[in-house]
């Protein structure tokens, strides 16, 4: 069922298990996460990002998962990813998004600031959540301007600061995890001064000054321990796009190779899509969102 997203995130989780926030671009990248979801009885979010939605179309991506999302047992919320193309949230808000991240973090605090407080004035009277970030989570077009470590990081008291300026929603923070697998040598060098991939005692000096729910961006491969320690400190929602597009490219790759003869995609995408969904099952259990969506029922 497509839900609202403050159904399913909320403050009664926090500290206790999370919703993980998958990335698609196409319809199998859907139907693996929505059959992984309902596999474990489990929340969770569908995202879009701007580039997924130029490479399916805007009303053809959305079209799909709203389709599978219906058309599922489990209760599925929809939410775009970094955008900071305002007239691109307002269409989305109208196509039925119940939550936009608008990401200004590569501006000047008070032009973050300023965007922000505008997206959030407009969603908010539509009832749609707004997700705003703070700090550098660093990826393939956005380590510019960073020098050290501490560079990327979120800071608590400018956090506090932020939300209740702004009055979002939820909270992306940087604690460095990063965008995708870091190839730049730049990105490298700036991870090897961080002492473990992910700064817990940040994330925990975060939690103690904001309430609302927080979201851990680049949560591709950052270590299983550290991400329940974050959820024990108040993350509520893990972006994950790259670990789910290895697993089925792997798969992919060896499909091909094994069996050259196949040529109907079809066949070449279903054992891609079935590795996708276990990845997404494997995070459902780690997050222990599996066998949250008992109680839900469809209204
Ligand atoms: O916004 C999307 C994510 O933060 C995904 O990052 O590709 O490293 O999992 P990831
Ligand atoms: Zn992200």
């Amino acid at each position: 069922m497509l839900v609202h997203i403050g159904r399913i995130i909320h403050k009664k989780m926090l500290g206790k298990y999370a919703v993980p926030a998958f990335n698609t671009s196409d319809l199998e990248m859907t139907q693996g996460i929505v059959r992984a979801a309902e596999k474990q009885k489990a929340p969770v979010i569908i995202q879009t990002s701007v580039g997924a939605l130029e490479y399916a179309g805007i009303e053809e991506l959305i079209g799909i998962i709203k389709v599978e999302a219906r058309q599922a047992s489990v209760p599925i919320a929809l939410h775009q990813d970094h955008c900071h193309d305002f007239v691109l949230i307002k269409k989305l808000i109208n196509l039925g998004y119940s939550s936009i991240m608008v990401d200004a973090s590569h501006l000047p605090y008070k032009e973050n600031l300023k965007l922000t407080k505008q997206v959030v004035s407009y969603a908010h009277k539509q009832g749609v959540w707004v997700q705003a970030e703070l700090g550098r989570i660093l990826g393939n077009e956005d380590w510019q301007n960073v020098k050290s470590g501490d560079d990327l990081m979120t800071d608590p008291i400018q956090a506090a600061e932020f939300v209740a300026d702004t009055r979002i929603d939820t909270l992306a923070i940087a604690v460095g995890s990063v965008h995708g697998i870091p190839v730049d040598p730049r990105i490298k060098k700036i991870l090897s001064t961080l002492k473990e991939h992910v700064d817990i005692e940040r994330v925990r000096q975060i939690r103690l000054k904001v309430k609302i729910p927080l979201v851990m961006h680049g949560a591709s491969g950052v270590p299983d321990n550290q991400i329940r320690a974050a959820i024990k400190y108040g993350v509520a929602v893990f972006n994950i796009d790259t670990d789910l597009r290895v697993a089925f490219n792997k798969a992919l790759r060896t499909n091909i190779k094994k069996n050259p003869q196949i040529y109907d995609p079809r066949k070449l995408f279903r054992p891609a899509t079935d590795a996708l969904q276990a990845m997404a099952e494997r995070k459902l259990k780690l997050m222990k969102t599996s066998g949250h969506a008992k109680r839900f029922k469809n209204n």
